[in-house]
């Protein structure tokens, strides 16, 4: 399966910071925040993705990434003129899905847990449908929200509501069928003048193939989108990593784990590594039985 990173928007809430550098690069405690839900879909097994992002920031993802092989991948970039909003991310990588099932994950969404990885490998084998996820949190108002009856059946699927009817987030990672670019054109802006990702959830909500999963406690869902909540998830970051001496979305390490590349390939991109502390960790690692 592809995938998709939407690493636009305007991120108004961290001006003045990102005037002139795009949200998604700012570091999250030690590497740029992309490489998180970068990593997410690694682990998921997506190593096709496309990168959207402003207009004026595209080239410094290229820079950053480059075309994916080092790590056994394809990237592909494209802009978006205007933050028009998540669903949007469907009409910009139309000609990349080609009417496939496809993931999607917002650049400043932060995944991590045990039990997710295995969740979102099921994910990647839909074929008609689509799978989003649920999550419990203290404020609501600010999500996509999901409503269930008694059989955990999802019924409703709200934007931000002021009187949320339950308190479960949808979080940034989605994954659809190939009608996911015509049901994204079909969709009207909303009062907020944006495409909602909420109002395309609807749309395979009515026609009863919505497949809510719900992530438990023990998974941690963080964004980086405000000040308050960056420094939150690096400070997460490093005492996770602290703690354990493993890093958090390496995408070295993940592209050997999951077999984009070979250990000759890891020796190369080791031999590249200019900072002593990574590269001591990527050698620690080739050490490692797999
Ligand atoms: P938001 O956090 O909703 O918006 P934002 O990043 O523009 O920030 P702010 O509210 O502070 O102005 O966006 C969620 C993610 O989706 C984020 O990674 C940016 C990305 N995005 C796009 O790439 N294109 C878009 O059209 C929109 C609305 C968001």
């Amino acid at each position: 399966m592809k995938g998709i990173i939407l690493a636009g928007g305007s991120g108004t809430r961290l001006h003045p910071s990102t005037l002139s550098v795009s949200k998604q690069l700012l570091p999250v405690y030690d590497k740029p925040m992309i490489y998180y839900p970068l990593s997410t879909l690694m682990l998921a097994g997506v190593n096709e993705i496309l990168i959207i992002s402003n207009p004026e920031f595209i080239n410094s993802y290229q820079n950053l990434l480059g075309d994916g092989s080092t790590w056994g991948m394809r990237f592909e970039y494209v802009s978006q003129q205007k933050p028009r909003g998540l669903a949007d991310a469907f009409i910009l990588g139309e000609d990349f899905v080609e009417n496939k099932p496809v993931s999607m994950i917002l650049g400043d969404n932060i995944l991590y847990g045990s039990t997710l990885v295995e969740k979102l490998q099921d994910a990647t084998k839909i074929e008609k449908g689509a799978i989003v996820f649920a999550y419990q949190v203290k404020d609501p108002e600010r999500f996509g929200i999901v409503e269930f009856d008694q059989n955990h059946k999802a019924i409703s699927l709200e934007e931000k509501p002021k009187k949320p009817k339950s308190n479960y987030a949808i979080p940034g990672v989605y994954f659809y069928d190939g009608n996911v670019s015509t049901y994204a054109k079909s969709l009207k802006p909303s009062h907020r003048g944006e495409i909602e990702i909420t109002d395309l959830n609807r749309i395979y909500l009515e026609l009863d193939q919505l497949d809510v999963k719900v992530l438990g406690r023990g998974v941690a869902w963080l964004d980086a989108g405000t000040p308050e909540a960056l420094l939150q998830a690096a400070n997460f970051i490093q005492a996770v990593q602290d703690r354990q001496g493993f890093k958090i979305s390496c995408p070295e390490e993940i592209a050997l784990r999951m077999k984009f590349i070979n250990r000759n390939q890891f020796k190369d991109i080791i031999k590249q590594c200019k900072n002593p502390d990574y590269k001591k960790y990527l050698e620690v690692l080739l050490h490692q039985e797999y």
